[in-house]
């Protein structure tokens, strides 16, 4: 497919498109959804706000036009929208997308791994922050155990699905669970990827005295573990990644406090109601939605979601200390996905 490549003002090209389905969940984790602050009454978008599955299928084919290659699923917790393999096998039609990929916390996944995966998904990211029940039902805010996230896994495995696991580490929580956690995947065979607690959104209490960074989380492995590094596996990975010798498991760290990786962000993000985001920091949405209710053609569309990438600055975690970033107006992580 021909494709047009655009760049932001950083010089960055516009590569991968995170899109969030719902932006409600099953779990409260402390960390993204406080249960304090996301109770019966909060008020969660309603159905007709959200894309639906043709919208989301036309914005992402004029993405994948202007250089999108990996398309991943978010939400919220995207499981809990209707009929996902659904979405996922439109996508899949898509000509000229590389990958497509999910987002889930695991709970629903046992039900739906083998549709999404004959739908044409290809992974899930799983995100697991214990194997203790009873400190992992504390931090989901649910009192949920892993027993349904672990079966999700096996049964996403057994699929055929690649699966990797993130654990959001948060000093004084879960910081126990860092060994543990490496062990069961290692032995697993499934790669961990150790995310630094972020300060996305405005309601998860966030302090930088509660971030274990990628340094420590590497020293305290490193006393169980050799280990040797990864080159990435291409431009703007993510996770900067390991692999226990002589072994072909691989762990990896997502250090977007410590060690910040803005340089080389190709992402756009795409909340449930239709809104462009450059930054998973930057507030400030561009409402697409809208504008193709009112009848853009797709010409229009891609105009303007050519124009917004090209404006685009934002390096919030590279400045993250900066003046300026303090009292930025944020999005919350299960708003847009993470
Ligand atoms: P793959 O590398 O494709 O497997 O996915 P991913 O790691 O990009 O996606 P995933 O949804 O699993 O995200 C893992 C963690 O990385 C989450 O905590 C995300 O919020 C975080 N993350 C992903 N992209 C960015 C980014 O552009 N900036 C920052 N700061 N964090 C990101
Ligand atoms: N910091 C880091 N990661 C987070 N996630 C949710 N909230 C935060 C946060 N404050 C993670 C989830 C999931 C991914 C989409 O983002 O655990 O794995
Ligand atoms: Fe839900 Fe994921 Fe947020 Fe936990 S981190 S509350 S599972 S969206
Ligand atoms: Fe990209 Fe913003 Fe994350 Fe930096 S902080 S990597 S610019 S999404």
């Amino acid at each position: 497919m021909e494709k047009t490549i655009i760049k932001d003002t950083l010089n960055r090209p516009l590569r991968d498109l995170r899109i969030s389905v719902i932006d409600r969940c099953n779990l409260r984790c402390q960390y993204c959804m406080p249960a304090d602050k996301f109770g019966p009454d909060f008020e969660f978008l309603p159905k007709s706000a959200l894309l639906t599955y043709e919208e989301i299928e036309r914005v992402s084919k004029i993405f994948v036009k202007l250089g999108v290659e990996k398309i991943r699923l978010t939400g919220g917790e995207p499981l809990l929208r209707r009929d996902m393999p659904i979405l996922v096998k439109k996508l899949s039609e898509i000509d000229g997308l590389r990958d497509i990929g999910l987002t889930t916390n695991g709970i629903l996944l046992e039900k739906y791994a083998l549709d999404l995966k004959n739908a044409g998904l290809k992974r899930v990211n799983v995100s697991l922050d214990s194997l203790n029940d009873e400190l992992f039902g504390k931090i989901n805010g649910r009192n949920i155990g892993t027993k349904p996230v672990l079966d999700g896994i096996k049964k996403a495995r057994e699929v055929g699905l690649g699966v990797k696991i993130n654990m959001v580490v948060k000093r004084g929580l879960n910081d126990s669970e860092i060994i543990p956690m490496a062990e069961y995947c290692k032995n697993n065979g499934l790669q961990l990827r150790f995310i630094e607690f972020m300060d996305v959104g405005s309601t998860n209490g966030w302090k930088m005295d509660d971030v274990i960074t990628k340094k420590q989380i590497y020293d305290m492995l490193k006393e169980h573990y050799e280990l040797e590094a990864l080159d990435p596996a291409y431009f703007g990975e993510v996770a900067k990644l390991y692999r226990y010798k002589d072994t072909d498991v691989d762990v990896g760290f997502i250090s977007s406090v410590s060690e910040s990786f803005c340089s080389s962000c190709t992402r756009a993000r795409l909340s449930a109601n239709g809104q462009i985001f450059t930054c998973l920091f930057n507030g400030n949405g561009h409402d697409i939605r809208n504008v193709m209710r009112n009848g853009a053609t797709d010409e229009q569309l891609a105009e303007r979601i050519s124009g917004i990438w090209g404006d685009r600055n934002d390096r919030y975690s590279d400045e993250r200390t900066a003046e300026a970033n303090l009292n930025r107006k944020k999005i919350e992580m299960s708003y847009i996905g993470g």
